[in-house]
């Protein structure tokens, strides 16, 4: 089983505490995405995984075995990187036999696994190029095949859809998470895009000051977070100051008392000071009060028609709400200085702590 368990894992530097004290699992044939700003400790924590950072303390297990002082080419793992490293006088097909003429396959064996390889990643038709005959997101899937070719158990990626623009990002990402399905290789991917995280993963690692602030699927991230940071980390959250009124209600500064799901870890006493937080999808529009639903009166500050959905922002007394809406067909858009009734459900919002701040 490949999987790869960390127990424990500091690492300092003289001025600055890179990992403090992490321990995290990863499943065999689970996507893991190490997520975080720059500074967060992401290529770190993949370094002592991949054995090229020594952690001061701590183990390192692949396929329960103790790598922990294993030097790094005996761990057998595959690494892409935001450089593609490809040899450039070699072409497509020579880069992807590279790691396979080293391991001293058959030859025959080496054709039938290079050609498999070139089909999973779409590059039959390049074969006898060169690197620089080739786009960045092209290079990048020569430096994917090269390192998928030889089987590894593990595939350590470390941000390595950075230097690619936009639209040859979302390509490759669709075809990370194709290949990931194709193939099950245990992948512990490195980015700063929540994003990216959110389309890719089984599980997202979010990394804040070389700690773990939350680790969990997508969904997990984004409508249960566990404080304000994640909440902010991830997608756009309405957060509103409160303070506890109950278990489940809280106080708005204006006086309303709304209901709200607080997260079975806060033990949050009345008249504490929390955030509730309402994703913008979460809210919608009603005519009447609904008694399931909370509800507050505002009016519509601005709109913006933005594709799928139109963006609301609606000043509710003190605070602007955004509210993210799909246009109805055939019906009249909410326009600029209208009154409106927000509602949104209970579940939906949540009492937050602010997230910890070292
Ligand atoms: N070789 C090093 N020497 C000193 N400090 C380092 C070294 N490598 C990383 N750091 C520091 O450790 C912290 C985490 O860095 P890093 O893991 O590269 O973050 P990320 O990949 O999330 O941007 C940063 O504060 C960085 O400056
Ligand atoms: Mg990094």
């Amino acid at each position: 089983m490949s999987s790869v368990v960390l127990k424990e894992i500091n690492k300092s530097y003289v001025d600055c505490r890179a990992l403090d004290n992490v321990s995290l699992s990863i499943e065999d044939g689970e996507f893991m995405t190490l997520l975080g700003a720059s500074g967060s400790g992401k290529t770190t924590l993949l370094n002592v995984i991949a054995g090229m950072v020594e952690p001061d303390t701590g183990s390192v297990l692949i396929s329960d075995t103790d790598m922990t002082w294993i030097e790094s080419r005996k761990r057998g793992l595959g690494m892409v990187f935001q450089s593609y490293a490809l040899v450039p006088h070699m072409t497509v097909e020579e880069n992807i036999a590279f790691p396979l003429k080293i391991r001293r396959l058959s030859r025959s064996e080496i054709r039938q696994r290079v050609s498999g390889i070139l089909k999973i990643v779409q590059l039959e038709h390049l074969a006898k190029r060169k690197p620089r005959e080739l786009s960045g997101g092209q290079q990048q899937r020569v430096a994917i095949a090269r390192c998928l070719v030889y089987e590894p158990p593990v595939i350590l990626m470390d941000e390595p859809l950075g230097a690619l623009d936009k639209k040859l990002r979302d390509q490759l990402q669709r075809e990370i998470r194709r290949i990931h399905q194709e193939t099950r290789v245990t992948i512990i991917y490195v980015t700063h895009d929540q994003e990216e995280a959110l389309f890719l993963s089984d599980r997202i690692c979010l990394m804040r000051g070389g700690r773990i602030e939350q680790l969990g699927t997508p969904e997990d991230l984004y409508f249960r977070p566990r404080n304000v940071f994640v909440a902010d980390f991830l997608g756009e959250s309405n957060l509103l100051d409160c303070k506890v009124e109950s278990a489940k209600t809280v106080r708005l500064p204006g006086g309303q008392v709304l209901r709200a799901t607080l997260p079975e870890h806060d033990d949050a006493e009345i008249g504490d000071d929390r955030q509730l937080m309402i994703r913008p999808d979460r809210l919608r529009f009603v005519e009447n009060d609904d008694s399931a639903l909370n509800t507050l009166e505002g009016i519509v500050d601005a709109t913006a028609f933005v594709g799928e959905v139109t963006r609301y922002t609606v000043r509710i007394g003190q605070v602007s709400v955004i509210v993210k809406a799909r246009p109805i067909p055939g019906a009249c858009p909410r326009s600029a200085g209208s009154t409106v009734r927000v509602a949104w459900a209970p579940e939906d919002a949540l009492i937050l702590q602010p997230g910890s701040t070292d």
